[in-house]
């Protein structure tokens, strides 16, 4: 890894959602930024650059007032844009007197900040994902750690194919001899959207069968992949730089409702635990490894180029 690549534009995580309450004020570290979200009294969320104009104290001194941020040192008021609206004792607000604030999204149970180091506008949507608001499901263990990696790195681990039986032939029952497909390969340009399949075989060579993984990304922020194994369930990746050397990379679970939902949460348990173990290989590779710009691929790699080329439209481009 290394800063080599710049960070793309998109929408990321800030926070979930249930982890801002209503009037509650938390602060982040984000793209090598200190920033805070909060909740205002009437329920929506914002991100903001943390330090106030006024004299530079971090909001997270200060506090929610109804639908403002007020700072914790002289009392600045903050109106949902950044605008400045009040200073007591003078009735005079420079012109100036207004901090960034991020374009916010509040979908699929998360709190999304656009982020594009050019200053641009959100060029895309996060669609609601179906069964992450639906009644038949629940959300399951959330898993959450700071790791060494671009931000371009798990997302190219996916279709990395030839890395699974070496680094991670231990902890998965890949059939011998076979490596993952890369299937279903599906490009939404306007959407920013891109869904394939992971197909692995698992199993000895004479019972082996597929499991299938089902991709969804929305930018680079936003994952989503399905599985049927051990039940029907979904893993919720949005992971978000910290800066240029480390992610913070959190997964969610979410799974269909039954009438054994002792049964479901075990294996939902069991299903978080093996990926996580997967995960953590990964982590000691990325944790020394260095981001190459310019990788020498084989035959026998999966579509990491292909990956490549459609993370770089997120790529900032300076405004015309
Ligand atoms: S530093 Fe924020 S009001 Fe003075
Ligand atoms: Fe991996």
């Amino acid at each position: 890894m290394s800063a080599s690549h710049p960070y793309p534009a998109g929408w990321y995580r800030f926070r979930y959602s249930h982890e801002l309450a209503r009037g509650r004020l938390v602060a982040g570290r984000f793209f090598g930024k200190p920033l805070v979200g909060f909740r205002t009294e009437r329920g929506s969320a914002h991100v903001f650059d943390a330090h106030c104009r006024h004299l530079g104290a971090h909001f997270a001194d200060g506090r929610v007032v109804g639908d403002e941020l007020r700072c914790g040192f002289h009392g600045w008021r903050y109106d949902t844009e950044g605008q400045c609206t009040q200073i007591p004792f003078t009735d005079t607000i420079p012109n100036d007197a207004r901090v960034k604030a991020y374009p916010v999204r509040e979908r699929n149970g998360t709190v999304w900040f656009w982020h594009d180091s050019t200053g641009a506008a959100p060029g895309f949507e996060i669609p609601d994902v179906p069964e992450m608001n639906s009644a038949d499901w629940k959300r399951g263990p959330i898993h959450r750690e700071v790791v060494r990696a671009h931000i371009r790195e798990p997302r190219e681990n996916a279709v990395d194919v030839a890395h699974g039986p070496i680094l991670h032939g231990k902890s998965f029952p890949l059939t011998p001899g076979t490596m993952a497909e890369v299937r279903g390969w599906e490009e939404d340009a306007e959407r920013k959207q891109l869904r394939f399949e992971l197909v692995n075989s698992i199993g000895p060579a004479s019972r082996a069968r597929e499991v299938v993984l089902r991709f969804e990304l929305v930018g680079p922020g936003h994952l989503v992949m399905r599985s049927d194994l051990p039940i029907e369930m979904l893993y919720f990746v949005p992971n978000t730089p910290v800066d240029d050397e480390r992610i913070v990379f959190t997964v969610a679970t979410w799974v269909k409702r039954s009438k054994l939902p002792f049964v479901d949460s075990a294996l939902v348990r069991l299903a978080m635990f093996n990926f996580l173990r997967g995960l953590r290989e990964d982590y000691v590779i990325f944790d020394k490894k260095r981001y190459l710009n310019d990788p020498l691929l084989s035959d026998a790699d999966g579509p990491i180029a292909r990956m490549r080329r459609w993370l770089s439209q997120f790529d900032p481009r300076p405004l015309p």
